[in-house]
């Protein structure tokens, strides 16, 4: 696994996955524009290092999670599916029959020791602490021309419940306002704003630190849909195969990762809120100004030669649509924890995560459909699933062309589809309410009698096994004929 960002980026060269642009490029828009296209392009396009941004001496890396291979390789596996089993394996122990089966159970039992961080006295993170930093030293991109400033796209930002002092970590960006004052644009359904709700109770000022560029397992974790709680640094340990080694900050009481680029501290007062917006969002809009709490830079610590990790979202697909898909392949193994039945899900790269969910049961009562739609709206992020398509377990959901095909011969308008009200994300535009509207789902199961469906379902065509493999043995000749 990779011990940084560095060593990331290092692989990534090796394996002709990222590209050196050596020419200035601006940060203002710029930088951006070139990343939309490179992730537009077939596959993801390749990682960029841009090693001079225009008017600043730090290189801006981005896309280095932009494809299927990088995702892979940024949470050491060849296919995201491995870590799925071993997410199984993890949380399925069986006791040991005898000594060697003991044995056998050690790397699981040293996966477990890696789930917890270790603090150290010393950090390349901190090799330079700079008090009176200055957010303006930063290559921070303005990613898309009505945006309402410059924005930290990529961080980590670690609170601490002020009152339990449990830890959360979250990606939320952060528009620049000045040269020592951010944004903080942690949506209500989401850990930090929850501990914020906690400090402006308690009439506390909040610490906040930033990490920005850990290695790759742990800013992938930032992002993932833990339940509240629990702490991403466990996700980040087992992913990465070792401890998180953690730094005390200098001048906040929090901890972040000793080997982040660059760490810029500060705090939340409660009360204050200032109008954060438009920002170019995932969803392909500028999602609407709105208020959000201020953070306040204490000091800015970082390496010698710092990079700055960021990201650009836009319409899809970008690089968010491969971390989101890490996270659809972690999750889905704990999912079915409570939900066995499920076989499978999906969430489409212009679905946005979750305008679309498609997911595959074992279905074995009536209406079992619609007891998956409920258990999604009522699960984690999973709330936010607006429309949710419900398929047997021979359907493959990963083929969007199948699905449609499926959905579409498969359901009654009138009858299969179940419609309710709740939270929606933040960045619902189409809901009357910010934050509040509806969802719908659709079940596209095929129908049992015992559901009210009388009529013989029809049987899918398909020709037998003796006229398949002529056509197999003739197609073979043919394709060799066309190359001829
Ligand atoms: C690139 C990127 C940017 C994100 N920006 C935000 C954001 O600005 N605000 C927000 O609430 N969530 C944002 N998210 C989603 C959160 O990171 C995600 O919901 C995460 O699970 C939140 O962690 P939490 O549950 O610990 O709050 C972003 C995700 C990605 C991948």
């Amino acid at each position: 696994m990779f011990k940084d960002l560095n060593d990331f980026i290092a692989a990534l060269d090796r394996e002709r996955q990222l590209a050196r642009i050596g020419e200035p490029v601006s940060p203002d828009l710029e930088i951006a524009a070139v990343t939309d296209r490179v992730s537009k392009s077939p596959g993801g396009g390749p990682a960029l290092l841009f090693e001079r941004p225009t008017g600043f001496d730090i290189p801006v890396a981005v896309n280095l999670f932009g494809s299927d291979k990088r995702i892979c390789m940024a949470l050491g596996v060849k296919q995201l599916d491995e870590l799925a089993s071993e997410i199984e394996e993890l949380t399925s122990p069986k006791m040991p029959a005898g000594m060697l089966d003991a044995l056998k159970m050690l790397p699981t039992i040293n996966r477990l020791r890696d789930l917890m961080p270790k603090t150290v006295s010393s950090a390349p993170c901190q090799e330079v602490v700079r008090k009176n930093g200055s957010l303006d030293d930063l290559p921070i991109l303005k990613t898309w021309p009505d945006d309402g400033g410059r924005y930290v796209t990529f961080p980590l930002v670690f609170t601490k419940d002020p009152e339990t002092g449990m830890r959360n970590i979250g990606t939320y960006r952060m528009q620049v306002f000045d040269g020592r004052s951010t944004g903080m644009h942690w949506q209500r359904h989401k850990g930090g704003a929850q501990h914020y709700r906690v400090a402006e109770r308690l009439k506390q000022r909040m610490p906040v630190a930033v990490a920005l560029g850990p290695d790759p397992a742990l800013a992938y974790s930032a992002t993932a849909p833990m339940p509240e709680g629990l702490d991403e640094l466990l996700l980040a340990g087992f992913l990465r195969r070792e401890r998180v080694e953690l730094v005390k900050c200098v001048t906040v009481d929090l901890e972040v990762p000793a080997n982040a680029q660059i760490v810029l501290e500060g705090y939340v007062e409660p009360g204050e809120r200032r109008r954060e917006g438009p920002f170019g969002d995932h969803t392909g809009f500028y999602s609407h100004p709105d208020d959000y709490p201020v953070f306040h830079l204490t000091c800015i610590t970082h390496r010698k030669r710092p990079i700055y990790l960021t990201t650009v979202v836009g319409i899809p697909p970008m690089e968010d649509y491969y971390l989101g898909k890490a996270s659809e392949r972690i999750f889905l193994p704990l999912i079915r924890k409570t939900l066995p039945e499920i076989v499978d899900m999906h969430f489409p790269a212009a679905g946005i995560f979750h305008n679309i969910v498609i997911v595959s049961i074992d279905k074995r009562y009536p209406g079992h459909a619609r007891k998956i739609m409920n258990a999604f709206w009522g699960l984690g992020q999973l709330m936010f699933s607006k429309t949710i398509l419900v398929v047997d377990k021979d359907v493959d959901v990963q083929n969007e062309a199948e699905v449609a095909w499926i959905v579409g011969t498969h359901y009654d308008p009138e009858r299969d589809i179940q419609f309710t009200r709740g939270p929606v994300d933040d960045l619902e535009d189409a809901s009357d309410l910010p934050a509040y509207g509806s969802k719908m789902g659709i079940d596209a199961t095929r129908k049992w009698p015992s559901e009210g469906f009388t009529r013989p379902w029809p049987k899918k065509v398909a020709t037998t096994e003796d006229a398949a493999r002529k056509a197999d043995a003739l197609w073979a000749k043919i394709q060799r004929g066309w190359k001829a």
